[in-house]
């Protein structure tokens, strides 16, 4: 596997492997897990070429957010990446990506403005951006995703659809149905700053969104559902909730209630400095 810093090495590197058929792009922010993995085997076995990159991005940080702190762990990470056949490691500074005088963002409506966009303002202007300079920077046939961020998902397709991209187009965007501990909690690079108290008490909140999805399933009111399931999540050893909500899969709008379009159940919600998100699908009954 090569790894590039360099715009200008990255282009001549990608150029050369285009020439084997198609390439799929793995974005991450690196502190690699199984969940990324997965992301890069799913890659594999869909593109000729798989380019991974690793920068973590300031601008997607707010400034009581965890940039200085969180985990940076290269090494590690490009030896997992090529022991899984990934091709190229784009991993820019952060000069390279946002040279002295940038000043353009990149602003998604709508969808990005509801749940994590409530609770964290600016948080998805940061990664559109990033992602639209990404998708410009290696020119990918696909892109894949955890469905773990279900919302920036969403917002990454909206962005496609609505500034015609191709590369990748709206429908090369691939979502990765999320990789779970054996207790269910979500894979995610941030569960290593929980204490094992606090990792051992974290499975609540899985748990809670499954029990909530089987009964908004079964037809309970989708009001007193939500309640419960934060109620669940405090009495469990969470500290705060920023939202547990329904919303249509694919706009992120509020529902109170099932409808024909697909919806999904997301929460978001802090135990001792962390914060986590989760989310699942959930189908009419
Ligand atoms: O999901 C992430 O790791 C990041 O938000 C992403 C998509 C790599 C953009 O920085």
């Amino acid at each position: 596997m090569q790894t590039v810093n360099r715009l200008a090495a990255l282009r001549e590197a990608v150029d050369s492997l285009r020439a084997r058929g198609t390439v799929a792009l793995v974005p991450t922010m690196g502190a690699l897990h199984e969940g990324h993995l997965t992301l890069v085997r799913e890659a594999r076995a869909r593109a000729d070429t798989v380019v991974a990159s690793i920068f973590v991005n300031p601008a997607q940080f707010g400034p009581k957010e965890d940039f200085a702190a969180y985990p940076r762990t290269l090494t590690e990470d490009a030896r997992m990446l090529a022991a899984e056949g990934c091709d190229l490691l784009w991993a820019p500074s952060v000069e390279e990506v946002y040279p002295q005088g940038f000043a353009t963002t990149v602003s998604v409506g709508g969808v990005s403005k509801r749940l994590e966009g409530a609770a964290r303002p600016g948080h998805f202007d940061g990664v559109a951006t990033v992602v639209a300079k990404l998708f410009n920077q290696v020119r990918p046939d696909l892109a894949l995703f955890g469905e773990k961020d279900w919302q920036q998902l969403a917002v990454i397709r909206r962005m496609a659809r609505d500034l015609d991209l191709t590369q990748p187009g709206p429908g090369a965007i691939v979502g990765v149905p999320t990789v779970r501990e054996a207790d269910g909690l979500a894979m995610s690079s941030r569960n290593r700053y929980l204490s094992a108290e606090d990792r051992a008490r974290a499975a609540v909140l899985p748990l809670a969104l499954g029990k909530a999805v089987a009964a908004i399933e079964a037809g309970a009111a989708v009001a007193a559902v939500l309640q419960a399931t934060e109620a669940a999540l405090l009495a469990g050893g969470f500290t705060g909730v920023d939202y547990v909500a329904l919303a249509d899969a694919e706009s992120l709008d509020p529902l109170t209630a099932l409808g024909g379009r697909p919806a999904r159940l997301l929460a978001a919600a802090r135990i001792g400095g962390t914060r986590l998100i989760d989310n699942r699908a959930v189908e009419r009954g």
